[in-house]
């Protein structure tokens, strides 16, 4: 057993946006390292330039170095924002000329070009900005050191809103792209939802090629089913082809039995046992009737060489079907007669087939009725393009439950009558449909007995009688 395979949109999504979201954090962390090297570039410049302005007011007087604080550029970095500011001058000795004590430096590293790095003092984190200088005197000159730290919180705050806005931007990006594709590969996939219902609505015997519209990437699967509909149609022509020729070829050999039995039974003498002859003569009968059964129902199926589409005049088909059936209902004592009907009730099909089908039905109300019922055939004015038949009788019904089965091939419901094949309902279906129309059954007259009804389209003879040759 195979778990539920994941849907080709769903597989697509997946692969877009699994790598795309890489692409996302790539882009998100590169956005941390450029908001981190901007943050430093802005702030260090302020930083440097408070380190400047402290250095330029150190002066060497009497051998000592002093310093007049700028106050104004100090206050420069710590007014506009929430960090603290500190500050030192360190003489060439590294005693403290002024400021705070213990601010870091960077061990070992000398030069004049002014030196930025992290560090932590007092409990903060701090950015601090480092720049030796040489004071002059009159008696000789001395070196000093500058250092000015700032605490980071404001540089964070820069970097938090750049990485978030990036994030922002990133995820409504990526839910665009999840959207798009969803919409996309909706409208890309709609011809196969076409193509699914094609094949869905297809009727098990209509095997003709599919002609649906779809894309290049599906027109080979296309061509697959359709070949593999190719090889069923001709198979299944075959069947039937073979069906159709073998029940023909069993009519001979059937009368032939037929016709010797009659004749030993006609010379048969009184003293003679007939019984074992008469019942010979009944299975002969009931291998005649399948095999004529099977022949109308090879025609009757598509392919099977019937459906001459030509218009016949329904209304007289049906009459003659009924008239031809008086005599096996007066063998019985059912009462057969026709009722209603118009001039008009015109149907475009196969007169042969369309007789077959009421003759299947008729059978089937004589058979199943008990002596001295009615059967009616009853035939409606066509209307709304359609005419109705129905087929009543008085016998024992069709049981609402084995009412959708007996139209199965050779299903029959237990204890019916010997000698049918089951076969009846399923040929008159098959021809009904194949006409356009359709069957079902009802409750015979007064809820008693049954009545099939069939629906055919037709077309209206009301003053065409140029329709019907
Ligand atoms: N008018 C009816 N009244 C009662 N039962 C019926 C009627 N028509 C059909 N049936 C039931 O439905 C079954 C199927 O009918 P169907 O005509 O398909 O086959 P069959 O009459 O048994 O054989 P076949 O018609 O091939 O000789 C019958 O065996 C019978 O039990
Ligand atoms: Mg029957």
């Amino acid at each position: 057993m195979t778990g539920r395979s994941w849907s080709l949109r769903s597989r697509l999504i997946a692969w877009l946006l699994l790598p795309l979201s890489l692409l996302a954090a790539a882009m998100v962390a590169a956005a941390y390292f450029n908001a981190v090297y901007s943050a430093n570039r802005a702030y260090d410049r302020i930083l440097l330039a408070s380190a400047l302005a402290i250095a330029e007011r150190v002066v060497l007087e009497d051998g000592d170095l002093d310093v007049d604080l700028p106050y104004v550029a100090l206050e420069m970095l710590s007014s506009s924002t929430q960090d603290r500011v500190f500050y030192q001058v360190i003489d060439g000795k590294g005693g403290i000329v002024t400021g705070y004590r213990g601010i870091p430096n960077l061990a070992g590293v000398v030069t004049n070009e002014p030196v930025f790095f992290n560090a932590a003092y007092r409990g903060f984190d701090v950015r601090v900005a480092e720049l030796t200088r040489t004071a002059r005197g009159r008696q000789g000159n001395e070196q000093f050191t500058v250092r000015v730290a700032q605490t980071t919180s404001e540089r964070r705050r820069l970097v938090r809103e750049i990485v978030t806005g990036a994030i922002i931007g990133l995820v409504i990006v990526l839910a665009l792209v999840g959207i798009i594709t969803w919409v996309g590969i909706t409208w890309g996939l709609a011809p196969l939802g076409s193509l699914r219902s094609a094949i869905l609505n297809r009727s098990s015997e209509d095997l003709r090629p599919l002609a649906t519209n779809v894309p290049r990437e599906v027109d080979s699967l296309v061509a697959s089913i359709n070949s593999l509909m190719a090889r069923l149609d001709e198979s299944l022509q075959t069947m039937r082809r073979f069906i159709a020729d073998a029940s023909h070829q069993l009519k001979s050999p059937l009368a032939g039995l037929r016709t010797q039995t009659e004749v030993i039974l006609k010379h048969s003498k009184p003293e003679d046992d007939r019984g074992p002859y008469l019942e010979l003569r009944q299975l002969i009968l009931r291998a005649s009737h399948l095999v004529d059964q099977l022949l109308t129902m090879a025609r009757a199926e598509p392919g099977g060489g019937g459906y001459a589409k030509e218009p016949v005049d329904f209304e007289k088909l049906a009459k003659n079907v009924t008239m031809a059936w008086v005599p096996r209902a007066l063998e019985k004592a059912v009462d057969l007669g026709f009722e209603g009907g118009t001039r008009g009730a015109v149907v475009r099909g196969d007169p042969t087939l369309l007789e077959e089908m009421l003759a299947n039905l008729i059978d089937n109300a004589i058979i199943y009725s008990p002596e001295n019922s009615d059967v009616t055939v009853n035939l409606g004015a066509p209307w709304n393009d359609q005419v109705v038949i129905r087929v009543e009788d008085a016998g024992k019904g069709i049981p609402e439950s084995e009412r959708g089965r007996v139209f199965d091939r050779f299903y029959r419901p237990a204890g019916s009558p010997a000698g049918g094949c089951g076969l009846g309902l399923a040929i008159v279906r098959e021809i009904a449909e194949q006409h356009g129309g359709a069957v079902r059954l009802l409750d015979g007259k007064n809820g008693k007995g049954t009545s099939v009804e069939i629906r055919l389209p037709c077309i209206s003879a009301a003053g065409r009688p140029d329709i019907l040759q």
